[in-house]
């Protein structure tokens, strides 16, 4: 009997290893293919396309000779959280085995990039642009653009960087493409070098992801012939959040201190050893085989506004059905906490989701009618960031996660500008006063203004972002700054 199990490194933190060690041991094939990313559901075991989750390895003989039938999700493709998605990035997670070029060619793999070759620099910005593909890190700036501004910047040598430094609580997106569809990654970044000249590229990967990077760098090797002359080259991070803002990457890829430089000049015109460079988030590089390969339209096709396309949406924290959603814009942040993350895992009723990682606003469920959409998350003080959807029940203290924002950017901060690396450690204290119950309505003031100084005044976004949490826990949740975190400190 041929089994399918998933190596990704959350099957395999779950314990996917030791059932395909029993299925095999038991005389079946085991084949390791990529995560569905029904995380909750993990080990996850298909036979003949039917699927059985979590499983255990001592569930094996009872899978085996039909009494597991406690674990069976029927059709694995006809499950609801698959179903109810639009998998255009994701279209192979469960489906390909990660490293099989057989696989990739055959589910249409590196048609995108033949297209490219055909069309030549300026009409792939062109397509890439009329996809309205926008940086899927966070910031949403139209990749068509910033390939353009690298297209036309002089230069002898251009790079292309890819961002993999998914530093974000609550994110997996990136992580999973490295591990589950890494040709793909590979065809973006040859594609992205053909548009703007550029024949070598570096996947900054963090060193907090030994799979992705072991799974890189063998998938680079076995790309190599088929990408030529462009070249791919893995460099793996040391731990630093900061080092997923752009330019600190890029110095540190150089071999220097990862601290921010300031912009201008942009890295599109001067970035990596001074030279015109893309540098792409996974998830924006990802998504340009399919714009070459089915045609821009058939990516902005879906979407709202000025959000074009599909974002692969990561639910984590508290939340019943855990994984990864991809979908088209316009969705309600509602619909995804409650209709498709099922509410919490605890069972209490939600109290808070953070979007967008640490550095992301908390939603209170009255604002849950908010579209997953660029500007309508701008426009309620938020963002969407890279995706990443943390959910809390009724038991969190926003206070403390207020302050949780302030500590965890003055452990990260590269300490460059004052308003982040002081403004940090300055808020840190003044919340603490406010816990302990001690003047809380002057010590939010000064909190408030401080917030304003870091906003504006802070050379890189994780100074400037900071105040998103705190600010907006102090905002939606004002009844946990005041007496009642002073009755439950006591
Ligand atoms: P930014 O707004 O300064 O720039 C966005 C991108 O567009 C950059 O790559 C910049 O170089 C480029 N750009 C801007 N103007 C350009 C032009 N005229 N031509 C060509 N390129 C141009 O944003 P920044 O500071 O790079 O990123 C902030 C975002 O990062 C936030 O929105 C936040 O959500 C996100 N973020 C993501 C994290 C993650 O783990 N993925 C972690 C922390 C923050
Ligand atoms: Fe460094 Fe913080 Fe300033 Fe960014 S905001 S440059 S991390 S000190």
């Amino acid at each position: 009997m041929r089994v399918r199990i998933s190596d990704d490194a959350l099957a395999v933190a779950c314990g996917a290893d030791a059932v395909a060690a029993r299925f095999a041991a038991l005389g079946h094939e085991v084949v390791r293919v990529s995560s569905w990313g029904m995380h909750w559901l993990e080990p996850l075991v298909e036979i003949d396309g039917r699927g059985y989750g979590p499983v255990a390895a001592s569930d094996v003989e009872a899978i085996l000779d039909g009494r597991g039938k406690q674990l069976a999700i029927g059709v694995v493709a006809d499950h609801p959280f698959i179903a109810a998605q639009t998998r255009l990035t994701f279209a192979r997670a469960g489906k390909t085995q990660p490293l099989s070029l057989d696989d990739y060619a055959a589910t249409g793999g590196w048609v995108g990039l033949e297209r490219a070759h055909d069309l030549g620099a300026a009409a792939i910005v062109a397509e890439v642009t009329a996809s309205g593909l926008r940086g899927r890190g966070g910031a949403g700036f139209p990749a068509g653009i910033k390939w353009n501004t690298v297209r036309l910047a002089p230069g002898e040598r251009k790079y292309i960087v890819c961002n993999a430094d998914e530093g974000d609580s609550g994110t997996f997106a990136d992580r999973m493409v490295m591990e589950g569809d890494p040709f793909m990654l590979i065809e973006g970044m040859a594609i992205a070098g053909l548009a703007v000249g550029a024949s070598k590229g570096f996947v900054y990967i963090r060193s907090e992801y030994p799979h992705a990077i072991r799974k890189m760098e063998a998938a680079v090797r076995l790309a190599a012939p088929l990408i030529a002359p462009f070249e791919v080259e893995i460099r793996v991070g040391a731990g630093a959040y900061v080092c997923g803002e752009e330019t600190s990457l890029l110095n540190s890829l150089e071999g220097k201190r990862g601290e921010v430089r300031a912009k201008p000049p942009l890295p599109a015109h001067e970035g990596l050893f001074g030279c015109p460079t893309v540098i792409n988030n996974v998830l924006t590089l990802a998504a340009v085989p399919f714009v070459l390969a089915q045609g821009a339209q058939a990516y902005a096709d879906y979407g709202m506004g000025r959000s074009r396309g599909t974002m692969p949406v990561q639910l984590a924290g508290n939340v019943k059905y855990g994984g990864l959603f991809e979908t088209a814009f316009g969705i309600t942040l509602g619909e995804l906490v409650e209709k498709i993350g099922g509410g919490t895992d605890s069972g209490r009723p939600v109290r808070a989701v953070q979007v967008g990682g640490p550095l992301g606003a908390y939603f209170p469920p009255a604002l849950f009618d908010t579209p997953f959409d660029y500007e309508a998350f701008a426009a309620v003080d938020g963002l969407i960031g890279h995706g990443g959807i943390t959910v809390f029940d009724d038991s969190v203290d926003m206070a403390k996660q207020a302050r949780f924002a302030f500590d965890f950017c003055a452990a990260e901060s590269c300490g460059k500008c004052t308003p982040c690396r002081i403004g940090a450690v300055r808020g840190r204290e003044t919340l603490d006063k406010v816990i302990a119950g001690e003047s809380a309505a002057s010590n939010l003031e000064l909190v408030a203004d401080l917030c304003e100084t870091m906003k504006f005044g802070s050379l890189c976004a994780l100074g400037g972002f900071t105040p998103y949490p705190v600010m907006s826990a102090i905002t939606h949740f004002p009844e946990d700054f005041g007496p009642r975190t002073q009755e439950a400190a006591a």
